[in-house]
């Protein structure tokens, strides 16, 4: 790790350390949770069961939870408080499993916590949370070709490296895997003085990608193809950091990246298997005015 992904890693820990432990849990702008509202009302009604402290806590800006995950292995990078690991947790059932990924010692605490209370009341314990970096998931543990879906929720818009996430994510999908993340992307490419304020960063938009950039990175790994599933605008609420940000348009948006591999059968018939499809019900979403969901 270079010195400057060092800086970057501890400047995201701290910030997020400090909101954690903040008595309301709050970000400075509506980035990170605004959009959050866009949430089918199947995955609400299963968010409304989990304990405040995580729900509180919960940053994501979009719902990257597909349907058709049942009996799934599935990976939540940069898992924070877990709200998104115990919903997948859900989803995925017993014969399932859900492992979170985070850097950050007191988000995890607080997802750990809530692991016995869960399994309860779901039925079955299929949660991991592992500490870890989001560039380096061999280190966490993760083994080649083990994973079905892996997701990520407002996250790889932190990493200094995203070429490394992304090549991780490639290494770690079993064929025909599917990558489902939401973020916040630009509207262009994010000069280096909004890319290293530590406030832009902290609120997941000084390291925002725009969509070239994010097409070039994960074409050069190997994924063909990809389906921007919806996309938002992400209104920030917040003077300060609309000044510091000046043109730049953000959005957040959901996408579907799968590991396409074509397997033939012994037929000789090619065969695909279909997992992680988005949910074809649209849900409520926000903008500029404010989120309809709230
Ligand atoms: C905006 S929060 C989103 C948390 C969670 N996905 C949610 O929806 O509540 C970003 C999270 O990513 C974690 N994170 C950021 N960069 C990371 C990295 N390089 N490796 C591991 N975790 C990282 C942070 O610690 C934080 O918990």
């Amino acid at each position: 790790m270079s010195n400057r992904e060092e800086k970057v890693h501890e400047m995201v820990k701290e910030y997020y350390s400090e909101i954690t432990n903040k008595k309301g849990g709050e970000l400075a702008s509506s980035v990170c949770s605004c959009a959050s509202h866009c949430i089918p009302d199947h995955i609400k009604s299963i968010a409304a069961e989990l304990p405040d402290e995580i729900v509180a806590r919960y940053y994501g800006c979009g719902s990257p939870i597909p349907d058709q995950i049942e009996g799934c292995a599935v990976l939540d990078l940069g898992c924070g408080t877990g709200r998104d690991v115990y919903v997948l947790s859900k989803l995925v059932g017993k014969n399932g499993r859900v492992i979170g990924i985070d850097m950050n010692d007191d988000q995890l605490a607080i997802a750990e916590k809530y692991k016995t209370e869960m399994s309860q009341k779901w039925g079955y314990s299929n949660v991991e949370f592992r500490k870890g970096y989001i560039e380096d998931l061999k280190s966490a543990g993760i083994e080649d070709k083990t994973i079905d879906v892996v997701i990520s929720n407002c996250v790889i818009n932190l990493s200094p490296d995203k070429h490394s996430v992304f090549s991780e994510i490639w290494r770690v999908l079993k064929d025909n895997g599917v990558l489902y993340f939401s973020d916040i992307f630009s509207d262009r490419h994010v000069p280096s003085e909004i890319n290293t304020h530590p406030l832009l960063l902290g609120e997941c938009l000084g390291g925002a990608m725009s969509h070239d950039e994010f097409d070039k990175l994960i074409k050069d790994i190997g994924w063909k193809d990809y389906t921007v599933v919806s996309s938002h605008e992400a209104p920030i609420h917040n003077k300060e950091i609309e000044d510091l940000v000046g043109d730049i348009q953000y959005t957040s948006d959901t996408v579907r990246a799968e590991k396409a591999i074509d397997a033939t059968s012994g037929s000789g018939k090619k065969t695909k298997i279909s997992i992680a499809q988005p949910h074809k019900k649209k849900s409520c979403c926000c903008g500029s005015s404010g989120c309809c969901g709230k």
